[in-house]
C-alpha cells in the first residue's frame, strides 16, 4: 500500500477525510500520542486498523469527537458526574466510559454493551472530525505491545505502507495516553492512568475506585480488554530501580553490564512532565541504536507519576527493588 504523509494545510485535511469517508486509515497525532483512525461507521476500516497493527481483535478502540452533540447519539445515559468530569476535562486527555446505546458500533466497540469515548484537544482531529459525518475510533499508533507513537519518525517506522496516510505534525504534548475512567455505572473507577492525573480528577469527583486487575482461580475478569495484553515493550530489555538506593544500583548494573560489552543506556530526565512526553520516544529510539538494555527509575507515585510507573512496569523486562 502506498502511504501518503500529510502536512498541516486545508488540501491536506481534505485528503485525509476524503480517505476517511471512502473506508481508509490515517494515522494523525493527539495531544496525547499518536493515533491510528477510522471513521466508526465503517467497519471495513476499522477491521484494517486491527490489521495493521495486530491487535487483537477484542480490545475495543476509542470513540473520538469534538461536539458533545454526537455523545447522545453514542451513549445510553449521562451520570452527574459524567456530566462535572466531562465539562472539567474536555476537550483534553480524559477518556470516559459510558453504558452504549444498544446496537450502536458493535463491531467497533468489539460487541461490548459500553462505550469509550474522548474529545481530545488537537487541531488535527478537530480538523478532520469537522469533515466527516461520524466519530473516528482510534486506537494509539504502535504495533501491538510496543510502545505507543508519539513523534512522526517513529508511526512512518511502524505504518508506512500499512496505512493510507500519515501526519508529519509533530504536536504531540504530553507523551501519555489518556487516562481511562469507567462512569458506567455507580462504582466510578479508574482504568487506567494516564495524562490527566487521578488528583486533578478527585477534585471534582472525589469518589473513584481504583481497577485492579482480579484473578481468581486463573481466570482473569476482564473488564478493560486492553489490560490483560502486553504494553508499551520495546524489543531492548528495560529494567526498572526502585525503592531507596535505586540511584546506586541503577549506577552499579550499569558499570557490569559496561564492563562486559553490552549495549546499555541509562535514561535521565529533569522533570516528571519531561519524562512523560518523551519515554517513549527514547524506548523507540534505543531500539533503532540497537541497545540491549534500558535502565531507568521508578517515580513518586503522585501526579502524572501513577502514569509513568504503570507504564515502566508494564514495559519491563525485571524491576530491581532496593527496599
Ligand atoms: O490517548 C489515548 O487514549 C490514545 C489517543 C490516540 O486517543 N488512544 C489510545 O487507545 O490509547 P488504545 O486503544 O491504545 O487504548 C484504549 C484503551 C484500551 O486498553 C482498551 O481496551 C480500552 O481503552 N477500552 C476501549 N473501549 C473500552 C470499553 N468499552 N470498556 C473498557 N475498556 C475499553
Ligand atoms: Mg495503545
Amino acid at each position: 500500500m502506498d502511504t501518503l504523509v500529510l502536512k498541516d494545510n486545508i488540501q491536506d485535511f481534505e485528503v485525509a477525510a476524503d480517505i476517511l469517508e471512502n473506508d481508509g486509515i490515517v494515522v494523525f497525532p493527539t495531544e496525547t500520542v499518536y493515533g491510528i483512525g477510522a471513521l466508526a461507521s465503517s467497519d471495513l476500516a476499522v477491521q484494517k486498523i486491527f490489521i495493521a497493527k495486530n491487535r487483537p481483535l477484542d480490545n475495543p478502540l476509542i470513540f473520538h469527537i469534538s461536539d458533545l452533540s454526537l455523545l447522545n447519539e453514542l451513549v445510553e445515559d449521562i451520570s452527574l458526574e459524567a456530566e462535572t468530569l466531562i465539562s472539567s476535562f474536555w476537550p483534553g486527555p480524559l477518556t470516559l466510559i459510558f453504558r452504549k446505546k444498544k446496537g450502536v458500533y458493535d463491531y467497533a466497540t468489539c460487541g461490548l454493551d459500553t462505550i469509550a469515548v474522548r474529545m481530545p484537544d488537537s487541531f488535527v482531529v478537530n480538523n478532520l472530525l469537522k469533515r466527516v459525518d461520524f466519530p473516528i475510533v482510534a486506537p494509539s499508533a504502535n504495533l501491538s505491545g510496543k510502545p505507543s507513537g508519539t513523534r512522526f519518525v517513529d508511526v512512518y517506522a511502524d505504518f508506512n505502507g500499512r496505512v493510507d496516510a500519515i501526519f508529519d505534525v509533530d504536536i504531540v504534548d504530553l507523551g501519555l495516553e489518556s487516562t481511562v475512567i469507567d462512569v458506567s455505572s455507580d462504582n466510578i473507577t479508574l482504568m487506567r492512568p494516564g495524562s490527566l492525573s487521578l488528583e486533578t480528577i478527585q477534585k471534582k469527583c472525589s469518589d473513584i475506585k481504583i481497577h485492579e486487575l482480579k484473578i481468581k482461580n486463573n481466570i482473569q475478569k476482564i473488564i478493560s480488554p486492553g489490560v490483560k495484553y502486553t504494553h508499551y515493550k520495546p524489543n531492548a530489555s528495560v529494567i526498572v530501580f526502585s525503592g531507596k538506593s535505586k540511584v546506586e544500583s541503577k549506577q552499579k548494573f550499569l558499570n557490569e553490564k559496561i564492563k562486559s560489552g553490552h549495549q546499555i543506556i541509562s535514561l535521565e530526565y529533569s522533570s516528571i512532565e519531561e519524562m512523560a512526553k518523551n519515554l517513549y520516544a527514547d524506548f523507540r529510539k534505543a531500539d533503532r541504536d540497537n541497545i540491549e538494555y534500558v535502565l531507568i527509575e521508578s517515580v513518586d507515585d503522585t501526579g502524572i507519576g501513577k502514569a509513568i510507573n504503570n507504564r515502566l512496569y508494564k514495559a519491563s523486562s525485571k524491576i530491581i527493588s532496593s527496599e
